[in-house]
């Protein structure tokens, strides 16, 4: 596996530029899987869950083709759609998940293993074989493989979820496009992601109303045609640029970064001492003095993001005063915090809370990835701490930031990718 070399001391400056969301892109491809033909999304990030859905795409019979110069991706769908996808190439990414709705709607069966991904968290299923039980679909474990069969069309039904999950909004609420009648999920999930999984939808022929709001209603249609779709944004990638320019106390230009879709977070940047200023063509974080603690509560959106837990902690570690930050979306996020304390970090987790004093120093060290956005939380501490820190794992960051290196290079940073330490 190969590492991250981070030196610490520089100062984030310049423009950096926001790629299309993989929390988007990943069910938007899955969308595809709902019209016979060839879809085309642009604003793809070149990152690997791409490329593993891609794969998940292919099993199921779908032809898939990247541009990288245009970053698009074109996807051509066959009239029959396979019901299983790879067992191994499923379990690589949680997100092969969402293939369960469409596919369940469009051929009356869908196989998907038990997904892998991060490790995160239980990360149980419920909600989506619950929803999806209540559209009318058997749905059944057979030796690790999640079996979801319908005898005839999908029915229209009302579905209150649990909790506002993104991916089982995501999963009925793509079923739902295609059932008899009309499906009501209440409680969903409001994310920009799912807004923009909406308006794809939309561009296919779905009627659906309430997008971005805890509220859809699905009238079924009968078939939906193949589209053109641009991406949204990455929230959590401007984020985590927004972060890093305020720990580094640099001055940073996040072009195409959507502020609306950050509210909270920007907000939260500028008690702890940032100033943003909000452009036409993304925003501006300049920081001219140290940052002062803030306490963080993670929410579904429009709350704080989880996936920007890990780079707040960091954020904090180096923050002057004493942080409270809670986490309520995933049970193992503060993993993390086990490497942040590697560098020199001053915290205490219990449960959900993890209390962050500032330290004098952080020390570079080696230290572990262990999902996506704790490796780039591990990124922005190396950053401010002294001598080099050594990320291995980046597999993982790889999965979510593309280009991540020569991004935060194009900034100013000392980060290097290497290949594995010698054992
Ligand atoms: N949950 C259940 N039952 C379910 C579904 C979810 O208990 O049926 C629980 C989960 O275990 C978790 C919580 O509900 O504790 C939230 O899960 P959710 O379904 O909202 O998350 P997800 O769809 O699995 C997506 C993103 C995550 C992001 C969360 C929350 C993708 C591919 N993943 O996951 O992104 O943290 O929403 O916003 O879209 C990341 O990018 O680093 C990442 C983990």
């Amino acid at each position: 596996m190969e590492r991250f070399l981070v030196t610490g001391g520089s100062r984030l400056a310049g423009e950096v530029g926001v790629p299309g969301a993989k929390n988007s892109v990943l069910k938007l491809m899955a969308a595809s899987l709902l019209a016979h033909g060839r879809t085309t999304l642009r604003a793809v990030p070149d990152i690997l869950d791409v490329e593993v859905m891609a794969d998940v795409l292919r099993a199921l019979g779908a032809a898939v083709d990247r541009d990288l110069t245009r970053e698009s991706l074109s996807i051509d769908v066959p009239a029959r759609p396979g019901a299983a996808a790879d067992s191994d190439i499923v379990r690589r990414i949680r997100a092969s998940v969402v293939v369960l709705g469409p596919l369940v709607a469009r051929c009356g069966e869908a196989r998907v293993a038990l997904p892998g991904g991060d490790a995160i968290g239980a990360r149980a299923l419920d909600m989506h074989v619950n929803g999806l039980t209540k559209l009318g679909a058997v749905v059944d474990v057979e030796a690790g493989t999640l079996v979801a069969r319908s005898s005839g069309r999908l029915q229209g039904a009302s579905i209150w979820l649990d909790f506002p999950s993104v991916g089982a909004t995501e999963n009925l609420m793509m079923a739902g496009a295609l059932a008899k009648g009309t499906t009501v999920i209440d409680n969903a999930a409001r994310e920009p992601e799912i807004a923009d999984l909406c308006a794809m939808l939309t561009a296919m022929g779905a009627k659906l109303d309430g997008a971005g709001t805890s509220t859809l209603v699905i009238d079924g249609v009968d078939e939906l045609r193949p589209t053109v779709h641009d991406t949204v944004a990455d929230r959590i990638v401007a984020g985590t640029f927004a972060i890093g320019a305020l720990m580094t106390g640099g001055d940073v230009l996040i072009r195409g970064g959507r502020a609306d879709h950050l509210d909270i977070v920007l907000d939260k940047l500028t008690t702890a001492g940032a100033t943003v200023d909000v452009r036409g063509d993304g925003f501006r974080v300049v920081a001219d003095r140290p940052p002062r603690s803030i306490d963080v509560v993670t929410l579904p959106y429009p709350g704080f993001p989880t996936d920007l837990l890990p780079q707040t902690i960091a954020l904090e570690a180096v923050s002057e005063g004493v942080s409270l930050i809670t986490e309520n979306v995933f049970d193992s996020r503060f993993v993390f915090c086990r490497e942040l304390l590697k560098l020199g970090a001053d915290l205490r987790t219990d449960g959900h809370h993890v209390v962050v004093r500032r330290t004098d120093r952080l020390v570079g060290a080696p230290v572990v990835a262990s999902d996506v956005r704790a490796g780039a939380g591990l990124v922005l501490a190396g950053l401010v701490a002294d001598g080099t820190t050594d990320v291995s794992e980046v597999h993982h960051i790889d999965r979510g930031y593309a280009g991540f290196v020569e991004q935060l290079r194009d900034l100013g940073a000392n980060v290097r990718r290497e290949p594995p330490a010698a054992r």
